[in-house]
């Protein structure tokens, strides 16, 4: 495995594959590397010839009271476990490399529509952040395929929307939510907890699969689902940000002519802001 921090070294990397005729598939990561990244790197090595892995926790897409001074960082542990993998490039950027003029100055990406509920409600800015990011990066790495975990399913459509509209030559693939014996979505930010609290979270994705089943079961008072499902994560300890039944493909407010959705939350264990969702068709 190459390891790279160097957008001059990444290019001419690249370049020499593609003179080659080989193709590349991409997954953006911002480390501390668990089986849900993993996942990704096995989805993307299955499409293209090549895999490139990049490493970068993103200041652009954190507001500023989160966690990123505090978010984990295990770069030693998270190349063995690519090398393991057989990943052919893993690029680490600094800060500098990406933003040298600083992020407040950079010119960026907002994705309409999609970004705007849920996460994007919740967390002014993160989507233009995340956006931002991942074009600059698919404009370093050039794939022919980049691979996203449906546990953060408004960024899956947030990219997606951004390809499709700025017409970038990549195709973007879902890959399903890797999740503990517990039913717990895994997630760098599980880092965070104790192993009581874990054994506490597994209730938030207990909530959505409890809603899903509401649905299929012909229960289409959303409001009252939903209702029930703030008051089991509160009962169970945890505060709701929020609790949402959308549209699957749009993530707007689902409505009764709907058969595709997507049921999205967040719920705060502490300090700890964890969040999940689960698809429905009808
Ligand atoms: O999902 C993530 O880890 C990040 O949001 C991403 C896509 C790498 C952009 O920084």
């Amino acid at each position: 495995m190459q390891s790279i921090t160097e957008i001059k070294s990444l290019r001419s990397q690249i370049k020499a594959w593609r003179q080659q005729g080989l193709s590349i598939a991409f997954v953006p990561t911002m480390g501390n590397l668990h089986q849900g990244h993993f996942s990704l790197v096995e989805k993307a090595k299955t499409l293209a010839d090549k895999v490139v892995v990049s490493i970068f926790v993103n200041p652009m897409q954190f507001g500023a009271n989160e966690d990123l001074s505090t978010y984990p960082r295990t770069l030693d542990q998270d190349k063995q476990g690519l090398a393991d993998l057989d990943t052919d490039i893993v690029f680490t950027p600094t800060v500098e490399t990406i933003y040298p003029n600083g992020h407040a100055e950079q010119t960026f990406v907002d994705v309409p529509g999609v970004s705007e509920r849920h996460c994007g409600g919740a967390r002014p800015g993160h989507f233009r952040g995340v956006a931002t990011v991942v074009c600059k990066l698919f404009n370093l790495v050039q794939p022919d395929f980049a691979c996203f975990g449906e546990k953060d399913f408004q960024q899956l459509q947030v990219i997606k929307a951004m390809v499709k509209d700025l017409s970038i030559p990549v195709e973007v693939i879902g890959v399903p939510t890797q999740r503990e014996v517990s039913g717990l979505a895994m997630s760098s930010r599980n880092g965070y907890l104790t192993e009581a609290e874990k054994d506490q979270a597994k209730v938030l994705y207990q909530t959505l699969k409890h809603a899903a089943d509401s649905i299929l079961e012909g229960e289409l008072n959303f409001d009252a689902i939903r209702n029930k499902a703030i008051t089991d994560l509160t009962e169970a300890g945890l505060v709701a940000d929020y609790f949402n039944i959308a549209q699957r493909d749009t993530l707007k407010p689902a409505t009764l002519k709907d058969s595709d959705f997507v049921i999205l939350a967040a719920a705060f264990l502490g300090k700890v802001r964890l969040i999940d969702n689960i698809q429905v068709s009808i």
